[in-house]
């Protein structure tokens, strides 16, 4: 069902056009216009400041919206009630003196900002928005746990987001960041591993912004402090978590790669660019130098330690420099694995709001470029594995006959010939060849 939205426009042409796209912006989220305010899921009073009237007249505008927004209340239905434009620039604070009910006051320079005001707003009610993003699994999809487990196996343990970087869908699809106590958690890790787990994929969509309840029952426990606590687990060998933010990660999930031999020396930290003002841009929370030091402080603790990142191109107003300040990142870094994108704008989304969207051909053409370095750092990573003695464990036959499938530490497949009863075992693999996507290997301890 479509929400109503009431938009109305004071004074000049400016505002008749930034109403527009309000509601241009507001469409993908739900919201259809409507005429009257009486039955409006929101009301924008887009303001004008021009005369001390014209600031008057809002404050009586608002005074006959309050009614409306309690007889719906009385009814269970929230109405959201905006103040924009120059009066909200202006007279920010004493609209929400004078006016309490209103939920939202934001001036003509945050209209982009729109979608995660609402989607805010709607939350702190204990809402959720029904959005209509046209969906495109690749850049919101996470496994499904599942209920009979193999060898590797995953388990949800955060979900949702409350990032909201400006080309992300997920705050809106999802919804809020929860994370599952540690003691529900703890349980179906035991269930699974009795099932015949032997490693175990913690999954989220913000993986490291873990913060669920501790089993002591009183403080709230991070990534760090849950994979210490899972690794005592008898029978469970290995422990990986998927995906990570950069602004999430504290020194206690770096001192359990340090101290715990079952977290794998390995994370998957997506950068998304190499330059600090389109990491603003995208409303990222982070910058390229904190980036750096992240992962320095990673190979300090682990100096094994693999990264993977994911990356967008043609984010609005990416140049030439931007792009090269990314491969130069990307060349500095040196990742084992890496997923890349054109950017894609979604509707409802600030970023597509966004002028100066970069022509498809030069986001394939860069797209093209980074892919390149990427895979040939990838090959190298694999390569120099070559003639080493690996961990692998072992989790399915493989196409031919006696072939077995493991994985790495750094969750490479792994392709050899081994007796098909030591499925489920880590054993010592000698690396004898390797690809962009896999290595061959011979058993090598008996
Ligand atoms: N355009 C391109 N890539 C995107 N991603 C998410 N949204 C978009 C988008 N609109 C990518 C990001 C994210 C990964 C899961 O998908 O790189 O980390
Ligand atoms: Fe989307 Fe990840 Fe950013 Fe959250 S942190 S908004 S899931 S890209």
């Amino acid at each position: 069902m479509k929400k109503q939205l009431y938009i109305k426009t004071y004074g000049c042409q400016m505002n008749i056009y930034d109403s527009d796209r309000m509601a241009d912006i507001l469409a993908p989220l739900g919201y259809k216009t409507v005429n009257q305010p009486d039955a409006a899921d929101m009301v924008i009073l887009n303001t004008c400041h021009i005369r001390e009237k014209a600031t008057e007249k809002v404050f009586s505008d608002l005074g006959r919206l309050k009614p409306f927004k309690d007889k719906r209340a009385r009814q269970g239905a929230k109405t959201i009630i905006a103040v924009a434009g120059c009066v909200a620039q202006a007279e920010g604070e004493e609209i929400i003196k004078r006016a309490p009910y209103v939920d939202m006051v934001f001036g003509p320079q945050t209209y982009h900002r729109l979608p995660e005001m609402i989607a805010q707003a709607t939350r702190a009610t204990g809402g959720v928005l029904d959005v209509e993003f046209p969906v495109e699994p690749k850049f919101d999809y996470l496994p499904e746990a599942s209920k009979s487990p193999g060898v590797s196996t995953f388990l949800t343990i955060q979900e949702g987001c409350d990032k909201f970087c400006h080309f992300c869908c997920v705050p809106y699809t999802r919804g809020a960041e929860y994370s599952r106590p540690v003691a529900e958690i703890e349980q179906e890790a035991k269930e699974l591993i009795t099932n015949g787990a032997q490693e175990i994929i913690l999954l989220g969509q913000n993986v490291n912004a873990y913060h669920g309840q501790g089993v002591d029952g009183s403080d709230e426990w991070g990534l760090g402090k849950l994979m210490r606590h899972l690794a005592t687990l008898k029978g469970l060998e290995r422990i990986r978590y998927t995906t990570s933010h950069p602004r999430d990660v504290d020194d206690e999930l770096i001192a359990a790669h340090r101290d715990v031999p079952q977290v794998m020396p390995y994370i998957h930290l997506p950068v998304q660019s190499g330059s600090d003002k389109i990491l603003k841009a995208m409303n990222r929370k982070h910058t390229v130098d904190e980036y750096r030091r992240i992962i320095d402080k990673f190979q300090t603790a682990r100096p094994d330690m693999g990264f993977s990142s994911d990356f967008i191109v043609g984010y609005p107003g990416e140049t030439e420099a931007d792009f090269n300040d990314t491969l130069q990142l990307v060349k500095d870094i040196q990742f084992a694995q890496a997923y890349s994108f054109k950017y894609s704008p979604r509707p409802g989304t600030p970023g597509a709001a966004l002028e100066y969207q970069v022509p498809e051909t030069v986001k394939a053409e860069r797209l093209q470029r980074l892919q390149e370095v990427l895979r040939t750092q990838q090959t190298k990573f694999n390569q120099k594995l070559m003639g080493t003695n690996q961990d692998i464990l072992l989790e399915k036959p493989g196409r031919h006959e006696g072939q077995l499938i493991g994985h790495s530490i750094y969750q490479q497949a792994v392709y050899l010939k081994a007796p098909k009863n030591l499925l489920g075992e880590i054993i010592k693999v000698k690396i004898t060849a390797a690809g962009l996507n896999s290595l061959a290997g011979v058993y090598a301890s008996g």
